[in-house]
């Protein structure tokens, strides 16, 4: 996903969107650049690569103005080239934009600017259609051009508009992608993300979709699309800029590691009250309601998606609920079965996944309740859903999502209870059981973390594997795919996962020695067969490493090594056995010297399809 910023003020705009546009280096970018208006007259400037490469071509008295859009780019349409990169202007230099997300009828606008009105592309790319079309509107009116524009155009966007001719303002237009504005006391601010802003301000406005907002140095003004003025409260964002940072931890990704205990517990804490019930009433879920649900579709994508898939194990054991966990790029497409008794849970960290964001909406143009589990406030999919079950991760910066993701299965683990309690179908004791459980999870993965060493030890010894394997039963398997994933993200080693049942219905052919196969072992109903399993790999001479309880004395004595995790309940297990998986990935990543925080071809929020 692109980086937007945007500033009008008494400050040096250079500065202030260079530091904006800093503080979202995290999410990956491949070109950036800067439009400045100065004297009348719009100052552009973008380099493909590196921030530092365009820091280095805006020296000196000549960039020195007070109103400016900034951006990084993530190539979508077209090459990481100079030419591609954002800002791009109007034919006649007066109107410069950036803009992030996708027009998906550029072609057919680029046809017409071209044979209609003898327009000249300057880039290969979709969000150029955006200055020709506001320029070609422009008489005067700022606000009414880019309004205009925008009825024109479909797809996703957040755009930040300026105008050599209206030197005192910023017009910015959002659908489907984030936008955000504040004030601070140089003037006022537009941004794609919080951290561009949290240098200079905590209370932000979230803009909604197909809104305007006008920003200048005094003030930011909000309207809906005909132009009516919007009245917004501000948002007050309570992390701080130190949770951005990487806090000496050599990358976000192991800081983020280490943040696991504490977005558990932070988690925990908002969601029970002082008795230790489960406090979920804010959600307005009533037993009647509750009663009458005949099934339930988890939406997500990537990581989200794994741990909806121990969501669903969850919530039909407590709940006793039918529960599908679906892909949001399938459910999407998939006519799926949903009415008034479905409730949808979309679970994402960034809450802007556009295949999530829509999958959302198709169950609720069905007829569904639609709750979201979300990390980022504000965001997207927490604004459209009917309920949001907040995740206390804090920020995660990383690319590779880890505390986004024990966070958002303890938050399953809750709500399954709840609704197993509202409907009557688990007890009391099951309850408080389980909750015993989740308390003692933030020990556990510190346990998990204390065992760094021995983690980097077995990544040393295996990081230059070729093929390496990720396999278990029941939760397990969504350990396996999860694990396997968090590797080949970072890595890029080509690595599978697979429900070990399944191995011997055709996977079994790629077994031979060179192959490092995970077998995880913490199922106790399935733990037989999964020795069965190991005792297969074995024979066809991979090299084996098994991810068992603690007092599991058999398992080592068929695998060829063996890493413990602390003993625990296996409804628990998953939360706890990532964490090592992700040190392993971690670690073999940094053996094999990759760009961990910032992998290649991902970004971290995928807002196009
Ligand atoms: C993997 C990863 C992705 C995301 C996926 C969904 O480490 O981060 O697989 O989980 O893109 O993103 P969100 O949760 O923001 O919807």
């Amino acid at each position: 996903m692109c980086g937007i910023v945007g500033y009008v003020g008494t400050g040096s705009a250079k500065e202030m969107l260079l530091a904006g546009l800093s503080a979202l280096e995290y999410r990956g970018y491949d070109s950036a650049g800067i439009a400045l208006v100065r004297k009348g007259k719009l100052l552009v400037r973008k380099e493909s690569g590196k921030l530092r490469a365009l820091e280095a071509k805006v020296t000196g008295s000549d960039f020195d103005s007070r109103l400016g859009i900034g951006h990084t780019r993530w190539a979508t349409h077209g090459a990481p080239t100079r030419e591609n990169a954002h800002p791009h202007v109007s034919g006649d230099g007066r109107v410069a934009i950036v803009h992030n997300g996708i027009i998906e009828n550029f072609m057919e606008l680029k046809e017409e600017l071209i044979l209609e009105h003898g327009v000249a592309f300057a880039s290969e790319t979709d969000s150029e259609v955006i200055a020709h079309l506001v320029s070609l509107y422009y008489e005067g009116d700022l606000v009414e051009a880019v309004r205009r524009a925008a009825k024109r155009m479909r797809g996703a966007y957040a755009a930040c508009v300026v105008a050599a001719d209206d030197p005192g303002k910023i017009v910015a237009i959002r659908k489907d992608a984030p936008l955000i504005a504040g004030m601070c006391e140089e003037g006022g601010l537009l941004a794609s993300d919080i951290p561009a802003l949290l240098k200079y301000t905590r209370d932000i406005y979230l803009i909604e979709n197909n809104e305007i907002v006008v920003i200048t140095k005094q003030d930011v003004e909000i309207y809906d699309e005909e132009r009516t003025r919007m009245n917004r409260a501000r948002t007050h964002i309570d992390w701080d800029v130190a949770a951005a940072e990487k806090g000496g931890y050599e990358h976000f990704m192991l800081k983020e590691i280490y943040e696991q205990p504490k977005g558990v517990r932070e988690t925990l804490a908002h969601r029970l009250d002082e008795s230790g019930a489960i406090q979920l009433d804010d959600l307005g879920f009533t037993k009647e309601w509750a009663d009458k649900l005949e099934r339930i579709y988890i939406v997500a994508c990537g990581t989200a998606c794994h741990a909806g898939m121990v969501g669903k194990a969850m919530i039909e054991k407590y709940a006793k609920i039918p529960c599908e966990t679906c892909l949001s790029s399938e459910f999407r497409y998939s006519d799926p079965i949903v009415n008034e008794r479905t409730l949808c849970i979309c679970i994402s960290q960034s809450g802007e996944t556009s295949d999530t964001l829509e999958a959302l909406r198709e169950a609720k143009r069905r007829g569904a309740e639609a709750l979201s589990i979300v990390n980022v406030v504000g965001s997207s999919v927490a604004r459209a859903s009917d309920h949001v079950f907040y995740t206390w991760a804090g920020p995660e910066i990383a690319v590779a999502s880890t505390k986004a993701y024990t966070t958002q299965l303890v938050s399953l683990y809750l709500i399954a209870l709840y609704l197993g309690l509202l409907r009557g179908r688990a007890t009391e004791a099951e309850a408080g059981a389980l909750l015993a459980q989740l308390a003692e999870v933030p020990a556990l993965i510190e346990d998990v973390l204390g065992r760094e060493d021995s983690i980097r030890a077995l990544a040393r010894q295996h990081y230059k594997k070729e093929k390496i394997f990720y396999a278990g039963r029941g939760t397990d398997v969504a350990t396996a795919e999860e694990a396997s994933l968090k590797l080949k993200e970072i890595s890029y080693i080509n690595s599978y996962s697979i429900a070990a049942g399944e191995l011997k219905h055709g996977t079994i052919a790629l077994i031979t020695r060179d192959v490092l196969f995970f077998a995880l072992a913490t199922q106790t109903k399935l733990y037989d067969k999964m020795l069965s399993n190991i005792e297969e790999m074995k024979a066809r001479q991979a090299q084996v490493v098994a991810v068992a309880k603690a007092s599991d004395a058999r398992v080592a004595e068929v695998a060829d090594d063996t890493f413990f995790i602390p003993d625990c309940s296996d409804e628990v297990a998953p939360i706890v056995a990532i964490v090592m998986f992700q040190l392993f990935a971690y670690h073999v990543a940094k053996f094999r010297g990759r760009e961990i925080d910032q992998p290649r071809n991902l970004a971290k929020s995928v807002t196009v399809e």
